[in-house]
């Protein structure tokens, strides 16, 4: 596996090239990607870049995990062929002033909730595509719409880069891997499996049976149930679109619900085929 501080030192790739973006504090996700990305590609690119742009509070970006020897070890132990790792000199030599317009994609949920988010994925996504210029890019679905936002800039600029969106994997008691996990408290871990529990139950019992309205209320009512747990949104849209429902209409599988929920300062996303 080689190290590369440089965008420069990312040369000597055999056949096609899939890479996978990350911000580090690697877990069984990120992982699961690398696998895919192995399975399917000669060579396999990792990025390991937190990202400054793309935090809109600042106390976020410096409590971020990092972890690099760790996630070092893990990405040679798990085959990776080359992994760039850049100062943020590196990425952005001069500041990026680049505004995307991303169809509107970016004003609901994540978007909404936290201004500028998207624009500098935007950024460092396109920055990194350029320097790796990979054939395929892999992406989890616990990001939903950040994976439907990257499919819609590529089409937009006509990268010829395929994206590729892999499951959410989960810990056994169903909470979706995230970096952001380790910075739980007990209290907050052992409470934070409530989301997908209620997730699930809702997408089993809910769909068809009460206005998508008051489905919303109850899937926020029932986690907020739990006093360390605080429902930031939730939303029912299309899996194509990202548009709101406002009914049930869609076909079972084009609609998927979507949370974000405090866990104390720990702030969690998930999100739900319903
Ligand atoms: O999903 C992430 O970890 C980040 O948003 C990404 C895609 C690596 C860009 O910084």
């Amino acid at each position: 596996m080689k190290l590369c501080r440089r965008a420069t030192e990312l040369a000597g790739y055999r056949g096609t090239v899939g890479f996978v973006p990350t911000m580090g504090a690697l877990h069984e996700g990120h992982l699961s990607l690398v696998k895919k990305c192995r399975e399917t590609c000669d060579t396999t690119v990792v990025s390991i870049f937190v990202n400054p742009t793309q935090f809109n509070d600042p106390k976020d970006l410096q409590n971020y995990p990092r972890t690099e020897a760790q996630d070092l070890e893990l990405l040679a132990e798990a085959g990776v062929d080359f992994v760039f790792a850049p100062t943020v000199e590196e990425v952005y030599p001069e500041p990026d002033t680049r505004c995307f317009d991303f169809g509107g994609l970016d004003r609901i949920m994540e978007g909404e909730h936290r201004p500028g988010h998207f624009n500098g994925v935007g950024q460092v996504v396109s920055r990194l595509f350029e320097v790796v210029k990979p054939h395929k890019a892999f992406f989890g679905e616990k990001d939903f719409q950040q994976l439907a936002i990257i499919r819609y800039m590529v089409a937009q600029t006509g990268l010829p880069i395929e994206i590729v969106g892999c499951p959410i994997v989960r810990d056994r008691d169903g909470l979706a891997r995230s970096s952001r996990n380790m910075l739980l408290s007990p209290e907050h871990r052992a409470a934070a499996p409530r989301i997908y529990a209620v997730l699930s139950e809702a997408a089993e019992t809910l769909r068809g049976r009460v206005p998508v309205t008051e489905a919303k209320r109850i899937i926020a009512e029932q986690i907020d149930a739990e006093p360390l747990l605080k429902t930031e949104y939730v939303e029912i849209a299309s899996a194509k679109t990202l548009s709101p429902a406002t009914g049930w209409g869609e076909r079972i599988g084009d609609l998927r619900c979507f949370v974000a929920v405090h866990a104390g300062p720990v702030r969690l996303i998930d999100n739900i085929a319903i």
